[in-house]
């Protein structure tokens, strides 16, 4: 009897999995600055996707390294390394989606705003490439100053005809899991069931978390919402301060980035309702470029969902953060006019 249940049920089980294959189009992606703290460690989570068909790795360095080591992990994702701008073309070809972790890190002491003068020029000239290679791939920012490379990427991109509002996003994932973990340590919570919409920009008075939208609603004292809005705000600094000269966030910028990025892939297989945070041109804030919810879709960015109700508290940081978010994008929009 069981044997015939079991005959009866497999074919439907295969049918049923073959299905749910076919609709995944396995995705082409690169990595910019694979050799790097974060990149490394997002390639390999890459590697381990189902929905990516071939990984793009490149580097001024070493990048032929960690394709040769990420590429004998037994999936079925190709791996190719490129390195140096003679490969950077090559590295393009053909991408859907195009992750940005080149370019370098703070120390001590120094603002995201410092790293301007080096990761400037160099997401420029990245993203310059991507205009003439892969005008059609989603490029997702982390690059720092994301406040600034994002507006820079959009003018790049403008400037070749191939731009797509839909299609740059600064990534700011990292800012959302961090909430969702201090708020869920600080409250009892389980951390995967929690969700804070986490919006504006990233630098300190800039990211601005929403606690009074979280998932599951959950009620905070003043002094909770200060400090844990602060703990947020400066959490990468928590960091750069414990590595003490060693470089900032990685292991967890590699596990948001590879969670952004499996959520742009599922979106571009028609997953409804895949919902991220991300730093987009804005079409629903006075701002030129804000970080809200984004609903993604089958080309990138569907909608902004915007920012919800606001509480007297949230509408103060954002007031606090209008001088520094918006010299931050004028600063990229105006390095952006004298690189072209
Ligand atoms: P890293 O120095 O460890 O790695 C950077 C890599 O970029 C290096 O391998 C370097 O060779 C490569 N690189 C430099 N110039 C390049 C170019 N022109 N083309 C290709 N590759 C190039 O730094 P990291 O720790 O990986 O951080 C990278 C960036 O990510 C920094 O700007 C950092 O501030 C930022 N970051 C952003 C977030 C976020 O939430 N968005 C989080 C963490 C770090
Ligand atoms: C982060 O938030 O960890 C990154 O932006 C890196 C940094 O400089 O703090």
């Amino acid at each position: 009897q069981l044997m015939s249940l079991i005959s009866s049920i497999t074919p439907k089980l295969i049918r049923h999995a073959s299905a749910s294959l076919h609709s995944i189009k396995a995705r082409k992606v690169a990595v910019l600055g694979a050799s790097g703290g974060i990149g490394q460690p997002l390639s390999l989570l890459l590697k381990l996707s189902p929905m990516i068909s071939n990984l793009s790795l490149y580097d001024i360095q070493h990048a032929k390294g960690v394709g040769a080591d990420v590429s004998h992990i037994e999936t079925r994702v190709k791996v190719k390394a490129y390195v140096g701008n003679d490969e950077l073309a090559d590295a393009l070809k053909g991408m859907d989606l195009v992750l940005i972790p080149a370019g370098v890190p703070r120390k001590p002491g120094m603002t995201r705003d410092d790293l301007f003068i080096t990761n400037a020029t160099i997401v420029a000239d990245l993203v310059s490439a991507c205009a003439k290679n892969c005008p059609r791939a989603i490029i997702a920012i982390i690059t720092n100053p994301v406040n600034s490379t994002v507006p820079i990427a959009s003018a790049i991109m403008k400037a070749y005809n191939v731009y797509d509002e839909k299609k740059i996003i600064g990534v700011t994932t990292l800012d959302g899991l961090r909430a969702a973990t201090f708020v869920a340590e600080a409250k009892g919570l389980d951390s995967t069931r929690v969700f804070v919409p986490v919006i504006g920009g990233h630098s300190g008075n800039t990211i601005i978390p929403l606690l009074s939208q979280i998932s599951p609603p959950v009620p905070f004292s003043q002094p909770e919402l200060d400090s844990l809005t602060y703990r947020i705000q400066n959490a990468g600094t928590e960091v750069v301060e414990a590595k003490a000269g060693a470089g900032s966030a990685t292991l967890s910028m590699a596990h948001a980035g590879a969670r952004f990025s499996f959520s742009i892939l599922d979106a571009l297989n028609g997953k409804a309702g895949t919902i991220e945070c991300g730093y987009i041109a804005s079409p629903v804030t006075e701002f030129k470029y804000f970080a809200t919810p984004l609903l993604l879709g089958r080309n990138g960015v569907e909608k902004s969902i915007g920012v919800g109700n606001l509480s007297e508290y949230e509408t103060k940081l954002i007031e606090k953060a209008k001088h520094e978010l918006n010299a931050h994008i004028e600063k990229g929009i105006d390095f952006a006019k004298q690189y072209l």
